[in-house]
């Protein structure tokens, strides 16, 4: 069967990742239930631990199949689960980081108060991995618009795009009441972090897939940035949020570059001429 770029399949991610051809997509973000017993209307988020795990492989490694040798693989998690999936994917991938995204959640008892999620960065292969630095505003005081940090005195020398980003990243947050998710998803995930995902790892034209997409986060920013996507999801009410978010959204942010191929900063370069993904109909 051929798969289209640019399409929310309905289904179930591992029967359709099989109709997906080897080496095809640039890059693969995955956001898999966390095994959690969230409400979704459709999945059952509460497998036993064998289940879950052996499905998580499953599905890790068709991922790392289906993605091009210059493309990147990008896991979102819990670092509970994250340990497990870095130990398959380091069997088929190249690690490149673990990504620390800064989000406060509920206290749980004797325990260190979870901060973060996890964001796995691998690469397909070892070297000629697409990627691009990415710059964050440098900070400034709201009330005075000052910079709040002084750089050693060394101003003048910073760069007019902001600082690098780091494996850190505090300034993205996450969409935390159930109003502001489309459908009330228990988990929707904030379009700034796929966007900083998309343009630290592609170039316009290329193909983004999702397989668990939810509200359709990742393919509305791969649209946004000019990329191609394919998102895959379970669920029919979420699947269908989806596709109405994208075929009401137009391609580029107000105030926003998109992408293309002359500058190492992302945000500051022109498009170039997209041809179609070849692999795709
Ligand atoms: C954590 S959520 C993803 C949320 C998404 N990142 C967003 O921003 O909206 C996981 C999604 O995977 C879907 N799902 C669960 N099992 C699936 C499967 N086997 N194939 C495809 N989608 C699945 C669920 O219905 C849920 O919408």
């Amino acid at each position: 069967m051929g798969v289209r770029v640019d399409q929310v399949i309905l289904g179930d991610c591992l029967e359709k990742l099989a109709d997906i051809p080897d080496s095809s997509i640039d890059v693969c973000f995955a956001d898999p239930p966390f095994n959690l017993d969230k409400k979704y209307t459709a999945y059952d988020d509460q497998k036993s631990l064998e289940d879950y795990l052996a499905w998580c492989e499953k599905w890790l490694v068709e991922l790392v199949r289906v993605t091009k040798p210059t493309g990147s693989i990008l896991v979102h998690n819990i670092p509970k689960w994250l340990t497990y999936y870095a130990a398959t994917l380091n069997k088929h991938a190249h690690f490149r980081h673990w990504i620390a995204w800064d989000a406060m959640s509920m206290p749980l008892g004797k325990t260190l108060l979870p901060a973060h999620y996890g964001i796995l960065f691998y690469s397909k292969q070892a070297k000629g991995t697409k990627f691009y630095e990415i710059r964050a505003p440098h900070k400034t005081c709201r009330e005075c618009g000052a910079y709040l940090k002084d750089y050693g005195g060394k101003k003048d020398q910073m760069h007019p795009f902001g600082y690098l980003v780091s494996d850190v990243w505090t300034d993205i947050h996450r969409i935390r009441h159930s109003k502001r998710r489309n459908g009330e998803h228990p988990c929707q995930l904030p379009i700034h972090l796929l966007e900083r995902l998309i343009l630290m790892t592609t170039d316009a034209g290329d193909v983004v897939l999702d397989p668990f997409l939810g509200t359709g986060t990742t393919a509305i920013a791969a649209k946004n940035l000019g990329r191609h996507y394919i998102g895959i999801e379970l669920d029919p009410i979420y699947e269908k949020i989806a596709s109405d978010k994208l075929a009401n959204s137009v391609p580029g942010l107000p105030g926003f570059d998109v992408p293309g191929q002359n500058s190492k900063h992302p945000r500051c370069r022109r498009e170039k001429a997209v041809s179609p993904a070849a692999h795709f109909d």
